[in-house]
């Protein structure tokens, strides 16, 4: 025992690390280049280039799944045209909203004075008609003509959130006569557009862009170039190919790959390893999992959760999912809930098996006819580690 907490201390007090800049692994961080997104930079750049010459640039969507360097390339474009636009006087300004944060746009109100503030307007958290607070926004623009480019991330958040914010928005150059305003909106959800009325939707994409997956080699490469967040020596290729399959696997997701590599380089340092080994990667992947399971769960309203506990209190590799609603009854029974009827249950198990969480396939039971069986795809492990947060039920 004691020899082993010398070996950590020991081991912290030499200087000896895994990281170098451990700050090149973090999420804000945006690299000078971005590999395998060279085209995307530039079909953004030629969107938002008319700024420059104080002409209206079309609003732009852009869709991808996450992790494909949606933030990533729109901050980089957008940062450079800043640059552009300073050196050479030319009124343009880049104004970034990320529409998911809570306390930038849980409301309309919200997002109008997170904007308002931004441009450097004082407006009280509440105490003002959201109107007044719009008009204010207007008033500001107008008296600081300029062509703004106004980039909504995760916007479909705000779409569900206050899409009345979004549709205000898409007109409001109608308001203006000195300034124009630009709407660059982001989505993962491939879906968010469908749910606007159709003239916001044909407003807001004017143009669109489309960010497909990264595939194994291309987040090697994403990986590779991050190296130089570790200490001399540290990384192997072969860990970073690991990393990089194992996220290419999990729809291309560039972000996941990078918290894979920091998660394991963090695990070997506990060790005090001097290097990172497959064997951290691995214990990295089972951890990223598990941390992924218990987010799920706990997230879960109650009458999932009584789902997830009748299939695995059935302790069966397989169920029919009769069986799980049998189950799902029981237990709804002895908490005292009124059970939901079996095609809200089957529901339930769709949206489990589109997280991921179980496995459905349908059966042939001869004259009996076809039936459906359920089966929980995570490990014995995580199996245990849904039962413990479960127990609290
Ligand atoms: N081509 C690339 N080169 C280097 N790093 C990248 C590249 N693409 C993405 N990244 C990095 O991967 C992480 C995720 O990228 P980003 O945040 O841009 O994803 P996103 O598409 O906005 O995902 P989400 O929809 O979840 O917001 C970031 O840390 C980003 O710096
Ligand atoms: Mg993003």
């Amino acid at each position: 025992m004691k020899n082993d907490i010398e070996k950590i201390f020991g081991f912290y007090a030499s200087g000896s690390s895994i990281f170098s800049r451990k700050d090149f692994l973090q999420s804000s961080y945006v690299p000078d280049e971005l590999p395998h997104r060279e085209d995307l930079v530039k079909q953004l750049a030629q969107i938002l280039a008319p700024s420059l010459r104080l002409e209206r640039p079309s609003n732009v969507f852009i869709y991808g799944k996450s992790g494909t360097g949606k933030t990533a390339v729109t901050l980089y474009v957008g940062s450079m045209l800043q640059k552009t636009a300073q050196e050479k006087n030319i009124p343009v300004k880049f104004m970034y909203v990320n529409t998911g944060l809570k306390k930038v746009a849980d409301t309309e109100y919200r997002l109008y004075a997170h904007l308002c503030r931004m441009m450097g307007e004082f407006i009280p958290d509440t105490g003002v008609p959201t109107h007044s607070v719009f008009e204010k926004l207007v008033h500001t623009l107008e008296n600081n003509p300029s062509i703004y480019l106004l980039v909504l991330d995760e916007v479909d958040v705000l779409v569900e959130k206050s899409p009345e914010a979004l549709y205000t928005l898409s007109r409001i150059n109608s308001e203006l006569k000195n300034s124009q305003v630009s709407i660059v909106g982001i989505t993962n959800d491939f879906n968010v557009v469908n749910n606007l009325d159709s003239r916001t939707k044909s407003s807001l994409s004017e143009e669109e862009i489309i960010f497909p997956p990264y595939d194994a080699d291309q987040i090697y490469e994403i990986l590779k170039q991050r190296d130089t967040a570790f200490s001399p020596g540290v990384l192997d290729d072969s860990v970073i190919m690991l990393c990089a399959a194992s996220s290419a696997k999990e729809h291309g997701d560039a972000r996941r790959a990078l918290e894979l590599l920091r998660i394991s380089a963090e695990l070997a340092e506990r060790e005090t390893s001097l290097k990172v080994m497959k064997k951290h990667v691995k214990d990295a992947i089972s951890k990223m999992y598990a941390d992924n399971i218990s987010g799920f769960v706990n997230t879960l309203p109650h009458h999932q959760k009584l789902v997830l506990h009748a299939l695995v209190s059935l302790d069966k590799p397989l169920s029919y999912t009769r069986e799980v609603y049998d189950k799902y009854v029981e237990i709804s029974t002895q908490t005292g809930l009124k059970e939901l009827t079996m095609r809200r249950v089957l529901d339930i198990l769709g949206d489990f098996e589109s997280a991921g969480i179980v496995r459905t396939n349908v059966i042939s039971r001869g004259r009996y006819g076809r039936t459906k069986i359920v089966e929980l795809t995570t490990a014995d492990n995580i199996k245990d580690q849904i039962e413990s947060l479960l127990v609290s039920l």
